[in-house]
């Protein structure tokens, strides 16, 4: 039975990335026997937006039932449409319908890319942010009282439930196990946020008693920031709360040199739903239209896709792998996109990526 995935390439660049991605799936799952059958759908992007006075039809989520993933470009044309409207409109209807509760990360520097930390090298950076997706500090609870006042005040609750607690660290600590290092570091502020995050030091004090085989550590998010940029080396896996995490899987990548690598994996880990793998860049207006997008965010992406599907093992794993060290092989020896010096274009890296991994 071939995987099922959905392909929505969004606005912008999402458009010019997206089929290179797709080249270096399909050439991964040639490689290594993995069937799988590809469902485009022509909406989630601003012009469905400027046509239908939404972004997504109504029966989306019936459409994209059956799924096993959703292989997603970039939304956003703030030109036309703000950009509240086309996220919410779809990317975060996407994380909170399907319940994709794990944001990961991966964060790497590559042998190739320059690093804008001073003094480290390829090896010092490598660790995975897991973020929650669903809950925590973005909510829509709270309001504002005696506005235009004097009295004013406004109130904005967080929302952290034991299940969603659980469910996030019970994920962590398993990646984290399954990794040389086997180590966890949680992004905490307990010292100034007095009830939540004391209580979910606890959630991870009583997580870790049950993985006795993952050293663990704990960080204000403060000294956390700082710590990604001067020390970074000692990261493996890092578990956070929505807005940790948040802040943290953009200054990760920000610290491994260009934007244009970063991939994401928005995770249902129980298979309910379909998950959903996209860069971390948006649609990128500035560029779009001259083909010089990097695709390797897109391209990574894909490879967290095919290695979620075989849930980690066999051929989807060998594909991950594959892909991993083409783009490894790229990045040290071109062609590069301008994004790093280069002037190569779009599908010239796309199929640079291909080549390599079918002589994998
Ligand atoms: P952006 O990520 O689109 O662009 C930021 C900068 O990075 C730009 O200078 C761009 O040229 C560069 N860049 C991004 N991807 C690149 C790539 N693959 N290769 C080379 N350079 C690349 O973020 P920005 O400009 O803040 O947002 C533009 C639009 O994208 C907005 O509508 C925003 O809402 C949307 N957006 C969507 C996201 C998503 O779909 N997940 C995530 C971030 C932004
Ligand atoms: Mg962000």
């Amino acid at each position: 039975n071939p995987f099922h995935i959905a392909v929505l390439a969004g606005d912008g660049i999402g458009r010019e990335v997206m089929p290179e991605g797709l080249r270096a799936v399909r050439a991964a799952a040639e490689r290594f026997g993995i069937a799988l059958e590809f469902h485009t759908f022509d909406w989630a992007h601003c012009d469905y937006y400027a046509a239908h006075g939404q972004m997504m039809p109504d029966d989306w989520k019936q459409q994209l039932t059956g799924m096993d993933a959703i292989y997603f470009g970039a939304v956003g044309w703030p030109a036309t449409v703000a950009d509240h409207v086309s996220l919410w409109g779809s990317l975060l209807k996407f994380r909170r319908e399907f319940d994709q509760y794990i944001n990961l990360r991966p964060v790497r520097l590559f042998e190739g890319v320059p690093c804008p930390l001073a003094g480290k090298q390829p090896g010092d950076i490598d660790y995975l942010v897991v973020r929650e997706n669903t809950e925590g500090e973005y909510t829509a609870l709270g309001g504002v009282m005696f506005e235009g006042t004097e009295r004013e005040i406004v109130i904005q609750e967080s929302v952290h439930s034991r299940h969603g607690a659980e469910r996030l660290l019970k994920y962590a600590f398993e990646l984290a196990r399954s990794r040389p290092r086997k180590h966890l570091s949680l992004a905490t502020k307990s010292n100034g946020i007095a009830i939540s995050m004391p209580w979910w030091d606890r959630q991870a004090e009583a997580m870790a008693a049950r993985h006795p085989d993952v050293a663990w550590d704990k960080h204000h998010i403060d000294i956390l920031t700082a710590r990604f940029v001067l020390q970074p080396e000692r990261f493996d896996v890092v578990a956070a709360t929505n807005l940790f995490g948040d802040i943290l899987s953009d200054l990760g990548p920000a610290t491994t040199g260009t934007i244009g690598l970063a991939p994401s994996a928005n995770l249902n880990p129980e298979r309910r739903f379909p998950s959903l793998f996209e860069p971390v860049h948006g649609s990128a207006p500035d560029i779009c239209g001259q083909g010089i997008a990097n695709p390797i965010a897109m391209v990574w992406s894909g490879a967290l896709m095919l290695d979620f599907l075989t849930r980690g093992q066999g051929a989807g794993r060998a594909a991950h792998d594959a892909i991993l060290a083409a783009i490894e092989t790229v990045l040290r020896e071109g062609p590069r996109t301008a994004d790093l010096g280069g002037a190569a274009s779009t599908t010239e890296i796309g199929q640079a990526i291909a080549r390599r991994i079918a002589q994998a």
